[in-house]
């Protein structure tokens, strides 16, 4: 399973980067928003500090506008999947993208007949949004669970990327339904760190050491 980041926050993607536990990132206009400066210099940043893939995304929803968009996107790096969204046009410019050899992320599906049609059109990615599914009162996970079954069916080469992800479950279950990437915000990520029991179990370690240290002053290692 692969892990990204969805943030366009340089230091959040500079902490979990250096831990060696990022496979790529995840942003869009709204997440681009979040931060200061100039959104260029921040793509900019991002593409430099993260190896694997970094997904940028169109404004434009006309074709010659998202092409013009994906090609300067490129621009910022090798690394740089252009994000298209899930619109007629959006997938007319997937299959030209595609023949030029642009990777592509398909994104805001919300179901799998969506997907479907994503990777039918050349799609490298496509990102199931499965929060805001589940704030619609549908069950998000189960069109991952569907996408997993039909890209396997037919050996479809996109890969299928869980966003929109709420809680460290989703995660688990994406995992389970054999999602290929989930892309998680600091925040999520964060929460998979953590457990009580860590914590407590560690503060014995340490007052346990302390206690023979006390007996060995020299004692180091
Ligand atoms: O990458 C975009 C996606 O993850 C959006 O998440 O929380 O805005 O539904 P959210």
């Amino acid at each position: 399973m692969k892990i990204f980041l969805d943030s366009a926050n340089l230091e959040s993607i500079k902490t979990y980067n250096d831990m060696g536990i990022l496979d790529g990132v995840t942003t869009n206009p709204s997440l681009l928003s979040k931060e200061k400066g100039d959104p260029r210099k921040v793509m900019n940043e991002i593409v430099r500090i993260v190896k694997g893939p970094v997904n940028l995304e169109v404004i434009g929803t006309d074709y010659e506008v998202m092409i013009e968009e994906a090609h300067r996107l490129k621009k910022y790096g090798e690394n740089v999947v252009v994000k298209i969204p899930m619109i007629p046009a959006g997938l007319r410019a997937v299959k030209r993208l595609a023949q030029e050899g642009i990777s592509t992320n398909v994104t805001l599906i919300f179901s799998s007949n969506q997907a479907i049609l994503a990777a039918k059109s050349g799609a490298s990615y496509v990102s199931p949004f499965i929060g805001r599914l589940d704030d619609n009162g549908q069950d998000g996970m189960s069109i991952v669970r569907e996408i997993t079954q039909i890209f396997a069916n037919y050996k479809f080469e996109t890969e299928i990327l869980v966003a929109s992800i709420r809680h460290p479950i989703h995660v688990i279950e994406a995992g389970k339904c054999g999602a290929d990437i989930v892309t998680l915000p600091p925040e999520i990520l964060q929460k998979m760190f953590t457990h009580p029991l860590t914590d407590k179990g560690l503060n014995g370690f340490l007052s346990d050491w302390n206690k023979v240290k006390d007996l060995n002053p020299d004692l180091l290692f």
